[in-house]
């Protein structure tokens, strides 16, 4: 009997044994698109981040990439599933810098932090709550690892140290050794992913810019807005009605600047907060006709909305039963998930809006902040539950809109303020409330890593430089808004910079045939507008680690402080823009190698290094690249209808020669997906007597090309 019960036991022992390693599970590495592996792990949900998004990737684009194999050690890569959760491990070199995780607002390199991944209103720390807390990391190594699952996933992203680590941190006695660090050496990215299975994806390289270009590819392609949705924008004050808007447009043109889109805020609802997405009759009595006396003039309409939906609206019977437990801001919270509800909203949006003119949605409160949402304990009739569902709220209208706009063959270009993985080809652009201006560029910068668009937004200001200073950096950005609707402020609010201001706004204007062809780059090849100078050729910047002061309550444990490139950013392939905040009078630029040269004046910059720039208040600090060629066209104050010939200014600067390929098509509907584009060459190359001179190739015959042949060549630097 003692011996059956020792057998007994020891048999009982090797089960639980190997009960727990057949939780350990080897994940099959699967190339699913070029340079692009799959693998999963346990059961993945049917809620999904990508599964929302539903988006065909543009294999064409992926296809001109590098070839790869896969970019890390697969036996270092470890998951195990425990407790209903995924628990992942991807191996970390010593110097390897991780971008990403996140739309974050303070910090670039996010190596050395923990992040729960949380859709939320940015909340004044980098720590994964966030507007588009997308679950992929970017490793300066060029590979990137995304996790595709609508839960909280935590990552900590070098922080946590194995006792069985290969490459286990040197032991220092904080005592006595000045070497002691707060945070020993961590050689892997962990991941808890709360969910029975997810998908896990790993794209190659070579470059950083390389697994970007994939990501945004596997997501279909960045978004091509339309020509006006790179014009300028005016929100304005909640409860203007239909003859202070046209007013306000009179205003514009009235002071020479320009507009292209006019954001209508709450007020054109019968009610909001709860929306009833209807007209308010008394405000709006004729919403058909003023619509279009905007268009005739120009210019489209943006309606505001969140999705609560007010008991008064004639949509709440039918998505009474379609929707969650809980109510937010008294109104109830459409099942998104439910086809049925898409198509409630669907007619209700399309014979109210879409078929009368409005051109596009600010999509707002889909993002939290915990008390304006739904709590994790709703439910709602499909199932999904509600941590799912608060992960993929914003993305799944984005798509469901975004779509409707595709089936009428019209661009749109709107606002949202929660998104995630995804969503490079949806036509929004994120923003909030915070309005800190220096972390709003951080943002901008950050946005390039995961496949989002973001506007540093301007609202009141101070005083005249902090206005002009914001008006600057929001001109160079992917939505160039003046959000009025708590303050009323216009362009010319502060008198004495309004010259500076209409000069920015025009400068936008007239870079309309560069900024289009970025976003086109960004949708045929993946290489995001705005970028990251952790993105750049030639970017050698090393981080540095400032070391911490001790400070018994603010900085117990003396903790390093990381350096980050956070104030500076690349605006296409040539333009690095270097924004100047309120109270700056110069500021420190770094420039990557390669010769760089000031866009206004075409004087040598520098090369390779950090100079120093005292710019004055009139203009915003922007270099370009040796051999950098800026297409331009005169100055206008709404997009140029399609069809219209507009003359083209070629600048180039340096001494290199120089190429860029200029991109045109109609400007507003989705025909040059079915080839209806062009791309012209612009080059500038020197002749025999090393003289350069410019040249513009045969423009393509039967596509759309809106310049005519006359360019005129600038050479900016003498
Ligand atoms: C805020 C939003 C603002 C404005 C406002 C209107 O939540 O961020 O931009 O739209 O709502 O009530």
């Amino acid at each position: 009997v003692k011996k059956n019960l020792i057998v007994f036991l020891i048999s009982s022992i090797s089960l639980l044994n190997w009960s727990q390693v057949s939780a350990q599970q080897k994940l099959q590495w699967q190339e699913v698109h070029h340079g692009i592996w799959k693998a999963t792990a346990g059961q993945p949900e049917k809620v999904t981040l990508l599964k929302t998004a539903e988006i065909k990737a543009n294999e064409t684009g992926l296809s001109t990439l590098p070839k790869t194999t896969f970019p890390l050690p697969e036996g270092k890569i470890d998951v195990k599933i425990l407790d209903h959760k995924i628990y992942l491990r991807f191996p970390l070199d010593k110097e390897e810098q991780l971008f990403g995780l996140g739309l974050n607002f303070q910090t670039v390199n996010q190596r050395g932090r923990i992040m729960t991944l949380h859709v939320d209103h940015y909340g004044g720390k980098d720590n994964g709550r966030t507007h588009a807390p997308v679950p992929f990391y970017i490793s300066s190594n060029g590979y990137g690892v995304l996790i595709d699952a609508a839960r909280y996933i935590t990552v900590y992203a070098g922080t946590g140290v194995r006792k069985d680590s290969e490459n286990p941190p040197v032991l220092y006695d904080r005592n006595t050794d000045k070497k002691w660090d707060a945070q020993p050496y961590s050689d892997a990215v962990e991941i808890l992913v709360p969910a029975e299975g997810a998908e896990i994806y790993v794209f190659a390289g070579p470059t950083p810019m390389n697994v970007v270009q994939r990501y945004n590819l596997m997501n279909g392609g960045g978004y091509l807005p339309p020509k006006w949705g790179l014009g300028f924008t005016q929100r304005v004050p909640t409860l203007y009605n239909q003859d202070d808007i046209l007013k306000e447009v009179a205003d514009f043109e009235n002071h020479d600047f320009p507009l292209d889109f006019i954001g209508v805020e709450p007020g054109w609802q019968s009610m909001a907060y709860p929306c009833t997405f209807e007209w308010d009759k008394t405000r709006f009595p004729k919403p058909e006709e003023f619509i279009n006396e905007l268009v005739d003039k120009g210019i489209s309409t943006n309606l505001w909305l969140n999705p609560y939906v007010s008991p008064k609206g004639i949509l709440y019977p039918e998505l009474e039963n379609l929707s969650g437990s809980h109510t937010v801001w008294n109104g109830i919270v459409p099942d998104i998930t439910l086809p049925q509800v898409r198509q409630i909203y669907k007619d209700h949006f399309f014979k109210n809006h879409l078929d009368i003119g409005v051109g596009g949605y600010k999509i707002d409160e889909v993002d939290g902040f915990d008390n304006w949402l739904w709590p994790d304990v709703a439910t709602f009739p499909s199932g999904t539950s509600a941590e799912q569902m608060r992960q993929i709220y914003g993305l799944s209208l984005q798509s469901m809109t975004a779509g409707w706009f595709k089936e009428k063959n019209q661009r749109t270009y709107g606002l949202v303020r929660a998104s995630n993985a995804g969503a490079s080809s949806f036509p929004y652009v994120i923003y909030n409330d915070y309005y800190s201006h220096r972390d709003f560029i951080t943002a901008l910068v950050n946005s390039s890593f995961i496949g989002v668009l973001w506007t540093p937004e301007v609202r009141a200001s101070n005083d005249a430089e902090e206005w002009v200073r914001r008006m600057q950096s929001v001109c160079f950005s992917p939505m160039a808004m003046l959000n009025a609707w708590a303050d009323g402020t216009k362009p010319w609010s502060f008198p004495e910079v309004e010259k500076a201001v209409r000069e920015v706004a025009n400068l936008r204007m007239q870079l309309l045939p560069y900024t289009y062809t970025s976003f086109a780059q960004y949708h045929f090849q993946g290489i995001p507008p705005f970028r990251s100078m952790n993105l750049v050729e030639g970017f050698a910047f090393k981080p540095t680690s400032v070391e911490g002061k001790l400070d018994g309550t603010a900085n117990p444990y003396a903790m390093s402080i990381k350096q980050d490139i956070k104030d500076q950013y690349m605006m296409g392939d040539y333009l690095l823009v270097a924004p100047m905040f309120a109270g700056q009078e110069s500021r420190k630029v770094y420039l990557p190698a390669g010769k760089w040269y000031d866009f206004y004046t075409g004087v040598l910059a520098g090369e390779n290094q950090i100079i120093e720039i005292t710019p004055g208040l009139d203009k915003i600090p922007l270099f370009v690249k040796d051999g950098g060629i800026i297409p331009l066209v005169p100055v206008h104050r709404h997009a140029p209808e399609a069809g219209q010939q507009l003359q083209l200014e070629v600048r180039h600067y340096g001494t290199a020669e120089g190429s860029f390929d200029l991109y045109d098509d109609d400007g507003k509907t989705f025909n040059f997906e079915k080839g209806e584009y062009s791309f012209t060459n612009l080059s500038v190359r020197k002749d025999k007597k090393g003289i350069l001179k410019g040249n513009m190739a045969k423009i393509t015959p039967g596509k759309p090309f809106n310049y005519n042949n006359q360019v005129v060549w600038k050479f900016m630097t003498k």
